[in-house]
């Protein structure tokens, strides 16, 4: 791996952004060497959450601008540029976006991706793309609409100015803020958490709150109803219920 540290603890799965020279940038390659990483762990019963993490000073400064900068129109949709990131927003397993320093442009859009931000004190988030003469180009219009409404979005976008991080928690970007040198442990046991849990109700539970994002009310009310009542065919169900009213730990199999 040249751009990536991996860990693993258990069912949790860190992976360290490692491109110092860059702070981080997003390459090809990164992208590359994190989906070989990540996807044959998604759907492994024993990875429980992904943890994305920087370094102490930095998440991702945004896309490579240099691997970009010489591209023309016809060789990004050849390339169909960026594209691959969808496959990271898609992996089935949880991911925790574990941020000290700058989440910008695609760092912002990677940490969006995820489906918790625990921040540093000291995290700085935007999307600085307009002042580099283009927009956000891995869904950074579109998530951060969706995550912090229009008004907010709006001037993110059209400014490039950044937010700091009890701005992105106000705003409703961040799941939680704590002191720098608390990210990770916070996030790990955030992680720990979630993994604990059986991976049918998890699973059941992130499509159910991310349909919330796209689709309206009643159809959102009865998909969650009917995702309900689908869990009732798993153990962990029998089990999670069990385990309570016989006051003790659950054993969740993930059948
Ligand atoms: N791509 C490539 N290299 C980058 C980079 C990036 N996104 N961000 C920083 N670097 C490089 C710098 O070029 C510099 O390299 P050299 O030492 O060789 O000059 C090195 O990292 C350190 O950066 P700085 O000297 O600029 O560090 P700083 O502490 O003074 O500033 C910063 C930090 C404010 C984050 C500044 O680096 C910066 O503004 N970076 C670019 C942020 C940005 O525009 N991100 C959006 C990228 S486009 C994108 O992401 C599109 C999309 O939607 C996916």
């Amino acid at each position: 791996m040249n751009t990536l540290k991996v860990e693993r603890h258990g069912p949790v799965v860190t992976v360290r952004l490692h491109r110092p020279h860059v702070l981080n940038a997003l390459s090809g390659e990164l992208l590359a060497e994190l989906l070989d990483v990540l996807r044959p762990l998604d759907g492994d019963p024993e990875a429980g959450c992904f943890v994305v993490t920087g370094s102490a000073k930095v998440f991702a400064a945004g896309a490579d601008i240099k691997e970009m900068s010489g591209r023309t129109a016809a060789d990004m949709a050849a390339e169909d540029y960026f594209s691959g990131w969808e496959e990271f927003a898609g992996l089935r397993t949880p991911k925790i976006a574990a941020v000290n320093g700058y989440a910008l442009g695609g760092g912002c859009e990677l940490a969006m991706m995820c489906d918790l931000i625990v921040a540093g004190e000291s995290a700085v988030f935007g999307q600085p793309e307009i002042r580099l003469g283009v927009i956000p180009g891995i869904g950074g219009t579109q998530r951060l609409t969706r995550l912090v409404g229009r008004a907010k979005a709006m001037d993110l976008v059209l400014t490039g100015r950044t937010m700091d991080a009890p701005e992105a928690e106000r705003a409703g970007l961040v799941s939680r803020v704590v002191p720098d040198d608390q990210v990770l442990p916070e996030a790990l046991e955030a992680a720990r958490a979630i993994a604990s849990h059986g991976r049918a109700s998890v699973a059941a539970a992130r499509e159910c709150v991310d349909r919330a994002l796209e689709t309206g009310l009643r159809d959102g009310i009865l998909f969650e109803r009917r995702v309900f009542h689908g869990l009732f065919a798993t153990e962990d169900q029998k089990e999670g219920m069990a385990a309570f009213l016989e006051k003790r730990v659950p054993r969740f199999t993930g059948r």
